[in-house]
């Protein structure tokens, strides 16, 4: 009874471990910004138990969701954008990627594709999913 109890436990704390001890998943928040000039955007964003539904962003606007990262790593939201001439995917959080990277996430959305980072002048631009 106790022994199974411990190896719980050393492997619970390997995982804080790996992700900062103690680890308690900090709520996250992913702002999304409509920069393509000229048009409404519609996203749909979900994960595997979430559906956020479908938001139109008139141009400049943007919107926001929360959620708390899972324990195990394995959070993901993917969205569809999409504007009169094109729509795309993007996995808009990927808690694999994103975690260190930021626990208020923002994305200003272009044709070209999303790019990542509180200052739009300077965010690191990513592809589409193809
Ligand atoms: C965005 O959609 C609204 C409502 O349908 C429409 O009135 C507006 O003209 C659209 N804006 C653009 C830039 O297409």
């Amino acid at each position: 009874m106790v022994q199974p109890l411990i190896s719980l436990l050393i492997v619970f704390s390997s995982i804080g471990f790996i992700r900062g001890w103690p680890y308690i998943p900090d709520k996250t928040y992913v702002q999304i910004h409509n920069v393509i000039p000229g048009a409404n955007l519609t996203a749909h964003c979900r994960s595997k138990e979430d559906d956020l539904g479908v938001h139109v962003l008139p141009p400049l606007d943007q919107y926001e969701f929360q959620f708390k990262p899972s324990f195990f790593g394995a959070t993901l939201f993917y969205c569809l954008f999409s504007w009169p001439e094109e729509s795309h995917h993007f996995d808009i959080y990927d808690e694999k990627r994103d975690y260190y990277m930021c626990s208020h996430c923002t994305w200003w959305i272009k044709t070209s594709g999303p790019c990542s980072g509180s200052n739009q002048d300077k965010c690191t631009p990513y592809h589409w999913k193809s």
